[in-house]
């Protein structure tokens, strides 16, 4: 089948939402043997917010998409693509975006989940994108949202310290490429190696046990892969595009340790002013660190339209990739 002109995806608003409860490290340490020190030298975490007992993905998810909407000028009855990515999900179905459209009283969108855990945002990126260059939808919320607060082990600290629970979202529209001029998503590529799904996982879920299960991981597994295979993912984006590291303005990766992050950057040689860290004030929110650092660096003017961002995200799978785009 011949498929009609290719049109580009442009992101238009970029929305966020964190849950009003903030846990330090230090009220972390009355419940859980560890010290806000060990916390920060290891990670770079300083604080996570904590969703309420009432307050569930879709929740914090239709929070974000209202923000994003909000910035990008959008009606949700203009909105035709709802694609949630996360690994918290309300219920094992309906799908989280389901009832997020419900939540944003949407009723003609198709909405649907997907499952790359902390690579998630980036999967519906490239999903969505999909979906827009083809012109088989006009406008997306691309939303990555979670709650792992509910997935932690609280007497497990090699991983109770690392989670926090947010939302994140963007608005991506589908344009002419005269229209959109050089903005846009240029190029999405994620890897799975299933190998690895024994590093980083839940000991749980609807088939093996009927319960979500707890987050089990190898720590310095998980690092070592990350390091070397998000630094792989990028070159061959730059090579791809034929670009350099210099051209790129902001590297807005996954927010899950900020020893990773820099460890990346510098083999990249990436000067740090040029990335995005949000790790030490919302911890890792798997699906929602990238949307969520993205929001954060438009809302205080350091990303501006025309800017060239690299975004990178692992997660357990292991999925991993990365994303160029032209805000
Ligand atoms: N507080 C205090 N001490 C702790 C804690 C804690 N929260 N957790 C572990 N320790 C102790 C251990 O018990 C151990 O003590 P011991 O030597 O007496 O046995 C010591 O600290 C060292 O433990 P390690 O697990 O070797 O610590 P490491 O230096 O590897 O740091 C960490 C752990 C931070 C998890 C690191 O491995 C890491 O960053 N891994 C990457 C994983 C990650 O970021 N995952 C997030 C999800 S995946 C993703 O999003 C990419």
């Amino acid at each position: 089948m011949i498929h009609p002109a290719q049109w580009r995806s442009v992101i238009t608003g970029v929305g966020g939402y964190l849950p009003q409860c903030i846990l330090t490290n230090y009220d972390l340490a009355k419940i859980v043997d560890t010290s806000h020190e060990w916390i920060v030298e290891r990670t770079g975490i300083h604080q996570r917010h904590f969703a309420e007992e009432n307050e569930l993905t879709s929740h914090l998810c239709a929070k974000a998409a209202q923000c994003a909407l909000k910035n990008a000028g959008k009606d949700i009855n203009e909105i035709d693509l709802i694609i949630v990515a996360t690994a918290s999900p309300d219920l094992t179905f309906p799908s989280t975006a389901a009832l997020t459209q419900k939540l944003l009283k949407n009723s003609t969108a198709l909405a649907f989940d997907v499952a790359g855990v902390c690579a998630g945002f980036l999967l519906a990126l490239q999903v969505a994108d999909n979906f827009l260059r083809l012109r088989q939808a006009k406008a997306a919320l691309v939303i990555g949202g979670e709650t792992f607060s509910r997935l932690l082990d609280m007497e497990d600290r090699r991983t109770n310290v690392l989670f926090g629970d947010g939302a994140g979202a963007i608005v991506l529209e589908g344009m002419d490429p005269e229209k959109a001029g050089d903005r846009g998503v240029l190029g999405v590529h994620l890897q799975t190696e299933g190998q690895f799904s024994d590093i980083l996982y839940t000991d749980g879920g609807p088939s093996l046990t009927g319960k979500a299960g707890k987050i089990r991981m190898s720590g310095q597994e998980v690092y070592k892969h990350a390091v070397v295979k998000l630094t792989e993912s990028a070159v061959k984006m730059l090579a791809e595009h034929n670009i350099t590291i210099d051209d790129i303005d902001w590297f807005i990766p996954h927010q899950a340790n900020v020893r990773i992050i820099e460890s990346v950057a510098q083999r990249l040689k990436l000067p740090l002013e040029k990335v995005i860290v949000t790790v030490d004030k919302h911890a890792n929110t798997s699906a929602a660190s990238i949307p969520l650092a993205l929001w954060a660096a438009t809302q205080d003017g350091r990303v501006k339209p025309g800017d060239l961002i690299l975004h990178e995200g692992i997660g357990g799978g292991l999925i991993w990739g990365s994303a160029l785009v032209r805000y």
